[in-house]
């Protein structure tokens, strides 16, 4: 079969990122441009400004991709694009973007949905093995899904309230650590030891989750403790929440493997760049005997990689979206 090269773009927050990806497997070459540091003097993603620059550099980001994969758009089979969940306006800058290039090339376009391409990211460093439990981590995802195939998903479990990075981001605020929050607590976290007593976890007999809890436990400490004049041991409390926090994925996963016949189980979402999440899952399928994939990190936050890799199955389908493709901030793939 002759080779299939996809162009994809991703913008769905604060990356404007762009890459050839070879029969969804290979990345001939990316570029993700960050505004990380832009956003961190306001604490978050201001969605006005990660627009606007995605539409500031959005023309460089493929001039590079291309000048540095040596190819030309006329040699890409099809252009994929981020078009939900996320920011409505960043990705509607990538979607009218990307339909642009589809239309003046006259390339088949390939709608993705983020969360997709957080789970394909795996097929980059290694191969989705069926039937499998993907464990989404991210800043809006929190879930156990088994698929069977390809684009097929059943969720088995997830967050009643708070998604794990958005806790990870809320309690990095807490802690007065620069944005974004998740690495930087696990930095912290490092120097610390699980001292800290936090709030109860869904030990129920399901496979739900809940993390809005957890992070009201560590903002009461620091306001407590603040009101008291007492100090606060910053990377114990954080070493403490993020004990709880991954303990609470590894318990849930581990309830999974013992009922429900799993084999493979891969780690999809920007948690998944956690060493010690990584570590932990490590540990546990070793000890199950489960074959485990989790993405390079450099696929793992966001990057159009993903994209490309979740848009190959979709062009092998022929599944084209029309040039009335729309963003959406909501529409949710499960
Ligand atoms: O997947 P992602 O890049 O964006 C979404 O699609 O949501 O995930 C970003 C999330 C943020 O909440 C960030 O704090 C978290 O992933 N994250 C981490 C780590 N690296 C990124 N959380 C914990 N430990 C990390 N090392
Ligand atoms: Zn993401």
């Amino acid at each position: 079969m002759k080779d299939v090269y996809i162009l994809a773009v991703e913008t769905s927050c604060d990356e404007t990122s762009i890459a050839i990806v070879k029969n969804g497997k290979e990345c001939i070459y990316m570029n993700v441009l960050t505004q990380m540091d832009t956003h961190a003097n306001f604490g978050g993603v201001v969605p006005e400004i990660a627009s606007r620059m995605h539409t500031e550099n959005i023309t460089m980001v493929l001039d590079d991709v291309l000048t540095k994969s040596n190819m030309q758009i006329e040699d890409i089979d099809a252009i994929a694009v981020t078009y939900a969940p996320g920011l409505l306006g960043s990705l509607l800058v990538g979607v009218e973007f990307a339909k642009t290039l589809s239309y003046l090339y006259d390339k088949p376009l390939i709608a993705v949905n983020h969360i997709a391409g957080h789970i394909y990211a795996n097929n980059l460093t290694s191969t989705l093995k069926f039937p499998l439990l993907a464990v989404v981590v991210s800043g809006g995802h929190t879930d156990l899904v088994i698929m069977e195939k390809d684009y097929d998903f059943k969720v088995i479990g997830k967050t009643l309230d708070d998604a794990i990075g958005e806790a990870f981001d809320k309690v990095a605020r807490v802690l007065d650590l620069k944005y974004p929050g998740g690495p930087n607590v696990e930095k912290l976290a490092k120097e610390g030891k699980p001292s800290y007593k936090l709030g109860a976890l869904h030990n129920n007999d399901n496979y739900n989750m809940s993390y809005s809890g957890l992070k009201s436990s560590v903002i009461n400490i620091v306001h407590n403790e603040k009101q008291r004049g007492h100090e606060i041991n910053k990377s114990d409390l954080a070493c403490s929440f993020q004990t709880v926090a991954i303990n609470q994925i590894i318990t849930k996963v581990k309830r999974a493997i013992e009922n429900e016949n799993i084999q493979n189980i891969i780690v999809a979402g920007g948690v998944s760049a956690s060493k010690y999440l990584r570590g932990e899952m490590a540990t546990l399928c070793q000890k199950y005997n489960i074959n485990l994939s989790i993405p390079d990190f450099k696929y793992c936050t966001d990057n159009a990689a993903m994209i490309g890799a979740a848009a190959y199955p979709l062009y092998l389908k022929q599944e084209f979206a029309s040039l009335a493709l729309n963003a959406s901030s909501t529409i949710e793939l499960f």
